[in-house]
């Protein structure tokens, strides 16, 4: 049994009490720890990192009521579950329609499944960059991430495209920077890019 010393209440005996849950900002120290070793180029060590923090915050049920409002880039509905000044690590809801277009970030990005599934592609662009809103990717990596999985967007391929398979589905993205001021959408079937503002850097 314990005494809270500031109002006097007692846990009931035989009551035991609940560990903290894991918290935004141990998930956010946990994801940064794991990134250092991006700076030597490993983003296999990083995603291999990763995985224990985003099953510790999957199992969290209440991510809907933990979040601060957020203009989103490409969503409609976004959420702020953490900001330090460097690091982001927001919520949001994954559109079915329209998909989220391919587009590049200047900064590493994990994206992970919270709830529902999303289909994701992450793309390296190849094309020389001489002819002005002609692009090529290549496809790197694709395939439909449930509750858990994740997908690593880190430079050279810093670019993905998604969107959700079921209309109840949510995306936790983490961040370390600001995105660039200006991002290149691209139309892979045209093989046409174009710049766009985003909304939000961070
Ligand atoms: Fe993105």
């Amino acid at each position: 049994m314990s005494t809270n010393a500031l109002d006097g209440l007692a846990a009931a005996p035989g009551v035991a009490e609940l560990p903290a849950p894991y918290s935004l900002r141990d998930f956010a120290g946990d994801v940064a720890a794991a990134a250092a070793v991006l700076e030597s180029g490993s983003t296999q060590r990083f995603r291999a990192a990763l995985a224990a923090p985003v099953r510790r915050l999957l199992a969290r049920d209440d991510l809907l009521d933990c979040g601060l409002p957020r203009p989103g880039n490409n969503v409609a509905k976004s959420w702020y579950l953490y900001y330090d000044g460097t690091m982001s690590i927001v919520l949001f809801k994954v559109p079915m329609q329209p998909a989220v277009q391919p587009h590049d970030h200047g900064i590493w990005e994990t994206l992970f499944v919270w709830r529902g599934q999303v289909r994701h592609a992450v793309y390296e662009r190849t094309d020389d960059r001489l002819i002005q809103g002609r692009a090529t990717l290549v496809e790197r990596e694709a395939g439909v991430l449930g509750p858990g999985d994740f997908a690593v967007v880190a430079p050279p391929t810093d670019i993905h495209g998604f969107h959700a398979l079921d209309d109840d589905t949510y995306g936790i993205t983490v961040s370390s920077g600001q995105y660039k001021p200006e991002r290149i959408y691209y139309n892979l079937e045209a093989g046409s890019c174009e710049i766009r503002r985003p909304v939000t850097l961070r």
